[in-house]
């Protein structure tokens, strides 16, 4: 049995806050019964539930990883008729939807689910999820920059929050380098406008790591499920973080 107001967010009704509206406001029935109790606990699988006059459609979870080539948008469709991330999707008939996003021009790790509670969780800065990226930056950032890096670069929306840098490799030219950024937070462009702040542009972008999830066997435009036991360590994690603050993701 499960909480009404959860098993209708999971179901994509809207988010748990808003579901809890809607059931106080009366536009939920469990059964043929309107429900206004937030409290109130459903078995999903045999529990017939309504909202506003509709039954919910409960899907499979599913959790996909996608090593996103560059030149394909994080967006379920676009207007201008660009490349899209489900458009790499063959074969996947659920609904899914990229957790945070990739710019156009940044390749690499992009989860995708129709579990909006985990994908929540998962963005939410507070669980401190590490995101890890690789970019290629244009001139040498000294010690001093890539500390900034760590500590926090001020940019037009505020202080970035602490995470770590390190220069990895210096181009044999030494007009250009790889650094490595692992950060919290999923501001718009956000690494590119960090190293752009500390005076080191980014040519090339990519994501290599969320959580534990690495790119690991997956070339440019391939996906594949995530296993029982990386969705359970997943949700896992983000129990204990919840709890505990630090957990290991
Ligand atoms: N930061 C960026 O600047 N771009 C991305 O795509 C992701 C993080």
């Amino acid at each position: 049995m499960e909480r009404l107001q959860k098993v209708l967010a999971q179901a994509g009704v809207a988010s748990r806050r808003r579901c809890e509206e809607l059931i106080v406001q009366g536009s939920v029935e469990v059964n043929g019964k309107l429900v206004r109790e937030l409290g109130t606990k459903v078995d999903p699988e045999r529990d017939r539930i309504v909202v506003n006059g509709k039954p919910i459609k409960l899907e499979r979870h599913v959790y996909l990883l996608l090593h996103k080539p560059t030149g394909v948008i994080t967006s379920l469709s676009d207007p201008q008729g660009r490349r899209v991330v489900t458009d790499l999707l063959k074969g996947v008939k659920e609904r899914v939807y990229p957790v945070g996003r990739l710019d156009y021009d940044t390749s690499g790790l992009l989860l995708l689910t129709n579990d909006g509670e985990l994908a929540n969780r998962l963005a939410h800065p507070s669980y401190e999820i590490d995101k890890v990226y690789r970019a290629w930056v244009k001139g040498i950032p000294s010690a001093e920059s890539i500390k900034r890096l760590a500590t926090g670069v001020r940019l037009e929306d505020g202080m970035t929050s602490p995470g770590r840098a390190r220069l990895l490799k210096t181009s044999s030219d030494k007009q250009k380098a790889w650094i490595e950024l692992t950060i919290h937070e999923g501001r718009n462009r956000q690494v590119r406008r960090m190293c752009e702040a500390i005076g080191h542009p980014v040519l090339t972008l990519e994501r290599v790591r969320l959580g534990f999830l690495t790119l690991e066997g997956l070339r440019p435009g391939d996906y594949r499920l995530l296993t029982s036991e990386e969705v359970n360590k997943l949700k896992r994690g983000l129990q204990q973080r919840k709890q505990a603050k630090r957990g290991p993701l």
